[in-house]
């Protein structure tokens, strides 16, 4: 499994799983419980979670997933921004460590910015860094100019991630914020990577290139998203087919051609865009 290097020179895997939608429905948490543990098998071994999935639903299954083998495992989960005051991000952090039947989060986010002062939340985060229960933390959906107010905070520059909607259909964050992390060597990770399996996935260019790789349009679109050294893209897929094919996306290596093509279809920004969050 490729990996991607944290600000402190950690390497983590390039590719993990997610679980948005995962733990919502009962009748559902056998075959995601089957499917995360087929894909840790396969050796995606990161798994992105929040308590807000499946309002803390998500997280259980997570650790039903995870029994006898969180060793090899890196969670993470983000805390809701109503609950990320100084006080609010521990007592959050508690209950989902309580849900993952974990003593750590390997990396616990701020999933989106909310009315409580960023400051305090870092202190928070810093707070539970400090007790172990967490050992790095990162923030979600913001912007550049959100990342830049955040490096300025004493702790700021201990960020170790932001997560943020990219693929092939949503390429924004290549005109400043990707370039911001390179520089500050945070890597990012890409939601939505195989755009929600929805129409993004009939581009002619990436069924063009699927074709010439022997591989589906949603695997390509996962590859296109890890061609960068600094991205972690995390695809979500309770389907064991698409297991299989996401855990197989992280060996394929795009061409030049395959680039050019993908560009002429779905062209790269030339000015800044609003960060997208659907
Ligand atoms: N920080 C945030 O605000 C934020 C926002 C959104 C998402 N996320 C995280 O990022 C993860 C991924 O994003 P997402 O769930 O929005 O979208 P996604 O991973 O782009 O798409 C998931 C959807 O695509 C289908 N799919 C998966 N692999 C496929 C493949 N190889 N071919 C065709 N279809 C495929 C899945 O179907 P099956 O499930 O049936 O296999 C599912 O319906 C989330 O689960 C979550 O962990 C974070």
């Amino acid at each position: 499994m490729r990996t991607v290097t944290l600000p402190d020179g950690t390497q983590v895997p390039a590719l993990g799983q997610g679980t948005w939608h995962m733990g919502e429905r009962s009748s559902a948490a056998k075959t995601e419980v089957a499917a995360l543990k087929l894909g840790i098998e396969l050796g995606v071994t990161l798994i992105d979670t929040a308590e807000m999935y499946g309002n803390g639903g998500a997280e259980e299954l997570v650790a039903e997933a995870s029994a006898g083998q969180r060793d090899k495992l890196f969670i993470v989960s983000k805390v809701y921004p109503h609950n990320a005051s100084r006080s609010g991000v521990v007592a959050a952090c508690e209950r989902s460590l309580k849900r993952l039947r974990t003593d750590r989060i390997d990396l616990y986010l701020l999933h989106w910015k909310g009315s409580h002062p960023l400051s305090e939340t870092v202190e928070g985060f810093e707070a539970l860094r400090a007790k172990g229960m967490i050992r790095y933390w990162g923030v979600s959906n913001f912007d550049t100019r959100d990342m830049q107010g955040l490096s300025r905070l004493p702790e700021g520059p201990d960020c170790a991630t932001n997560q943020v909607l990219y693929h092939i259909g949503s390429r924004g964050i290549e005109y400043d914020l990707l370039p911001w992390c390179a520089e500050h060597k945070m890597p990012v990770m890409a939601y939505s990577p195989v755009g929600q399996g929805g129409s993004l996935l009939r581009s002619k260019a990436l069924v063009a290139v699927a074709k010439r790789h022997n591989a589906t349009p949603g695997q390509i679109a996962i590859a296109w998203t890890m061609r960068h050294a600094n991205v972690i893209s995390i695809p979500k897929a309770s389907d064991p087919a698409h297991v299989r094919q996401n855990a197989a996306a992280g060996g394929i290596s795009l061409t030049a051609e395959d680039l050019a093509e993908i560009d002429a279809a779905h062209p790269p920004p030339r000015s800044k865009q609003s960060l997208d969050i659907s």
